[in-house]
């Protein structure tokens, strides 16, 4: 079998005292859709940081498309597309200079820059903003230009931190057929996290959740619901609010909001 996109060995990321990614051990095969889920701070853009050489791990291994992300950084880099948490967009750069400077430091040519990034704006519905600074996009815009970042050197595996927030139900149809395309077609392997549990549904082939930088479990949404309740048709929220074991608070006790 052909070596995992990505796999993590007791991967580990301590801020002083606090441990937020507690010896994760991950597999994704190549040509999977993964989807990684958890709470607010279960540590999901720690541990995209260091699979992506932004963070160096605390102790543990990581590999991404056969290399190590420690020891073989730039082999790394050359294979993936990111979208960070935090978009770093260098803002005096209209959307255009930006795809250009992506493509040029991935060593791709003019023209094919030229063409790839034309495509990815107008797809992207862009095109209108291509010549403004980036600092004057929308938020949907900033992240839809990132994505297009990311998609321009075509890369083998795709990292995205919370890429459908605060873009628009049409750009995010395409992007979603995008990756689909990617995956199903060119067996790139997209590992992305989301709080949106409809389009982990929809979307996904692999479904892990973590919690307190710890996998509390992993596989298909099949797998998961089987671990998760006996309803065969229990959605992903109910599955995931029973294995991360948290039972959603009522507005009852705030007496102002609930009008007691
Ligand atoms: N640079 C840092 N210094 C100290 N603590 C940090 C740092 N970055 C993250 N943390 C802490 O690590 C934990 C995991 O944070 P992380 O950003 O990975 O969570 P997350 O799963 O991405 O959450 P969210 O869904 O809110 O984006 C949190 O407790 C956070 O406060
Ligand atoms: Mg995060």
């Amino acid at each position: 079998m052909a070596d995992p996109a990505i796999q993590t060995h007791g991967l580990v990321k301590r801020f002083g005292d606090l441990t937020a990614v507690d010896g994760l051990d991950l597999t994704v095969p190549a040509g999977t859709m993964y989807g990684f889920l958890g709470p607010n701070g279960a540590g999901k853009t720690t541990t995209l940081k260091m699979l992506t050489g932004l963070l160096r791990p605390t102790a543990g291994r990581a590999t991404v498309a056969g290399f190590d992300v420690a020891a073989q950084p730039l082999e790394v880099k050359r294979r993936i597309g990111v979208v960070p948490e935090s978009l770093g967009l260098y803002d005096r750069l209209t959307g255009h200079e930006y795809l250009e400077l992506v493509g040029r430091l991935h060593g791709l040519d003019a023209a094919t820059v030229q063409d790839r990034r034309a495509r990815l704006l107008d797809r992207l519905e862009l095109a209108e903003k291509a010549g403004t600074l980036t600092v004057d996009y929308s938020g949907g815009m900033k992240k839809k230009l990132a994505l297009a970042g990311a998609l321009l050197p075509d890369p083998q595996v795709l990292f995205l931190d919370e890429p459908f927030e605060g873009v628009d139900a049409v750009s995010a149809r395409t992007v979603k057929d995008m990756l689909r395309t990617l995956v199903d077609r060119r067996g790139v392997t997209v590992f992305f996290s989301t709080h949106i549990m409809e389009l982990v549904e929809k979307l996904c082939d692999t479904v892990a959740i973590i919690d307190h930088g710890r996998l509390i479990a992993s596989g298909s949404l099949a797998d998961l619901r089987r671990m998760a309740t006996a309803d065969a048709a229990a959605s992903l929220e109910d599955v995931f609010l029973t294995l991360v074991d948290a039972a959603p608070r009522t507005a009852a006790d705030l007496d102002w909001l609930a009008g007691a």
